[in-house]
C-alpha cells in the first residue's frame, strides 16, 4: 500500500495551483467522552488517505516549491512510561514504510521546522483540511490556521478539502478491494441477524448479533452508527437507539455496514419479524425493490448525479398513484424524504466535489442506491440499499450477493 499513499500524496499535491505552499494535515487525537475515558480515536480520514498512519497527534507537512515536493512527517517521541500504560507509540522505521515518506522528526520538533522551512521556501500559500460540512473549531487544523495567520500574516490560507474530496471519488483497485471485504463482512453479519430474528426479541440483540459476527471475520468496527429499526421506528432516517421490542407482523429495517482498512460498506434490508412478508407489506417492498432496480440499471459514466433521484422519484410517481398512495408527485416527499444515492468510500457518507457541481458519474467512482418508502400510519418503514461501483460500460453491484427479493428473504427464513 506504501505507492498507494505516496501516489495519493503525488496527486493531490501536483494539482494544486500555487507554488511556493505549505500543506498540512493532522492525524487528530481520541475525543473525550467522559471523566477520564475517551472514545477510540479514529485517523482524520483525509490524513489517513495521504499518509496510511491511523496513529492520534501525527501530523504532515509538504512543501511545494515549483516541480519540487519536500515531505516531513511529524511522530511522538518514544516514551517508555506511556508505552507501559497505553502501548508504544509508531516508531521512525514503522512510519517510514507504511506512508514513505523518508523525513521523520517529533512532533516537538514541528514549530521549529514549520518556521525554517516557511522562510526558506518564500511560502506563500498554506493549504490546510478545514471541511466543508462541519465546523468545528476544536480542530487542530482551525487552531493552527489561526497561528498561522497571527504569525505569517503574508501567507494566504486555503482549504485543500476539495482537492482531496475530488481524488478520494476514484477508487483504485486496492480501495474497491478493501470494500468488497468490508461487504462481505456485512453480509455474514446481516445473515447472523437474520438467523436469529424472532418476534419480541430486542432491536438491539439483533444489533449484537451483527457486531459479534463481523468482529469474527476480521471487521474491527461498524462503519457508523447501525440502525436496527422495527415497526414506526424504522420511518425515523437515523434511528439509532435500537432499544424497542420487535412485535410480530412488522418489518424490521437494518442500515448498517461494516468496516475493512477504513473502507466502508453501507447496506440496508427489510424484512418480516416472522419470516413472512403480508400481503401488504409485499406490495410496497416491490415498489422499492423495482424503483432500485431502475436507478442502478440506469448507472454509467457521464449520467448526472442527480438524474439518479429523479428516476426514482419518476418511478414512485407512477407506482404509488397505481395503488393509491397519492395523488400527484408533490405528495411523494410525505412518504420518501431523502436522496437516493452518496459517495461511498474512507466515510460512509464519502468526501465529493464541490457541493453544487454534477459533472456526471465516472469510473471508479463508488456509490450507493438507497430508495426507501415510510408510511408512518401503517407503521411500515422500508429501505434497500446497495453499494455500486461504476465502470467503464455501466457499473458493478459490490453487494449482490447480498439476497433482498421477497422470495429469497423468506426462503432464508423457512431454510435457516
Ligand atoms: N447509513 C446512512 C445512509 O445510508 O446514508
Ligand atoms: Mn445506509
Ligand atoms: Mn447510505
Amino acid at each position: 500500500m506504501q505507492d498507494f499513499f505516496k501516489n495519493n500524496r503525488k496527486k493531490v499535491i501536483s494539482s494544486l495551483k500555487e507554488d511556493k505552499a505549505i500543506i498540512l494535515l493532522f492525524a487528530g487525537k481520541a475525543q473525550h467522552k467522559t471523566c477520564d475515558q475517551f472514545f477510540p480515536f479514529e485517523p482524520n480520514r483525509n490524513f489517513y488517505y495521504m499518509t496510511g498512519i491511523d496513529k492520534p497527534h501525527l501530523i504532515y507537512m509538504g512543501i511545494k516549491n515549483g516541480e519540487n515536493i519536500e515531505e516531513t512527517l511529524f511522530i511522538e517521541r518514544y516514551d517508555e512510561l506511556k508505552a507501559k500504560w497505553e502501548g508504544k507509540t509508531i516508531r521512525e522505521d514503522e512510519a517510514k514504510n507504511i506512508s514513505g515518506i523518508e523525513n521523520i522528526k517529533y512532533i516537538d520538533e514541528f514549530y521549529a521546522s514549520l518556521s525554517n522551512l516557511m522562510f526558506r521556501n518564500s511560502i506563500e500559500t498554506a493549504y490546510l483540511d478545514l471541511e466543508n460540512r462541519y465546523l468545528d473549531k476544536n480542530r487542530r487544523a482551525f487552531k493552527e490556521a489561526e497561528i498561522l495567520k497571527e504569525n505569517y500574516p503574508y501567507v494566504n490560507i486555503k482549504n485543500i478539502y476539495n482537492e482531496l474530496g475530488y481524488y478520494r471519488l476514484f477508487k483504485e483497485p486496492q480501495e474497491i478491494e478493501n470494500m468488497k471485504k468490508a461487504i462481505a463482512i456485512t453480509k455474514k453479519g446481516i445473515e447472523n441477524i437474520w438467523k436469529n430474528t424472532k418476534p419480541n426479541i430486542m432491536e438491539y440483540e439483533l444489533e449484537a448479533c451483527f457486531d459479534y459476527e463481523i468482529k469474527r471475520n476480521g471487521s474491527k468496527d461498524v462503519a457508523f452508527n447501525t440502525i436496527l429499526a422495527s415497526g414506526s421506528n424504522a420511518t425515523v432516517l437515523h434511528y439509532v437507539d435500537n432499544n424497542d421490542k420487535i412485535n410480530d407482523g412488522e418489518l424490521i429495517l437494518i442500515d448498517l455496514g461494516a468496516t475493512y482498512g477504513y473502507y466502508n460498506a453501507d447496506i440496508s434490508r427489510t424484512f418480516p419479524a416472522n419470516g413472512k412478508f403480508s400481503q401488504r407489506q409485499k406490495q410496497l417492498y416491490n415498489i422499492v425493490l423495482e424503483g432500485q432496480r431502475k436507478v442502478i440499471e440506469a448507472i454509467k459514466p457521464e449520467l448526472p448525479f442527480k438524474r439518479l433521484n429523479e428516476i426514482l422519484i419518476e418511478h414512485y410517481e407512477e407506482e404509488l398513484k397505481k395503488i393509491g398512495l397519492i395523488k400527484d408527485k408533490s405528495e411523494i416527499s410525505k412518504y420518501y424524504y431523502h436522496g437516493v444515492s452518496h459517495y461511498l468510500g474512507l466515510d460512509t457518507h464519502d468526501v465529493s466535489r464541490d457541493l453544487g457541481t454534477d459533472n456526471g458519474l465516472k469510473p471508479g467512482m463508488v456509490i450507493t442506491v438507497e430508495p426507501g418508502l415510510y408510511i408512518a400510519e401503517e407503521g411500515i418503514g422500508i429501505r434497500i440499499e446497495d453499494d455500486i461501483l461504476v465502470t467503464e460500460t455501466g457499473y458493478e453491484n459490490l453487494s449482490k450477493d447480498i439476497i433482498k427479493t421477497v422470495e429469497d428473504i423468506e426462503d432464508f427464513f423457512k431454510n435457516r
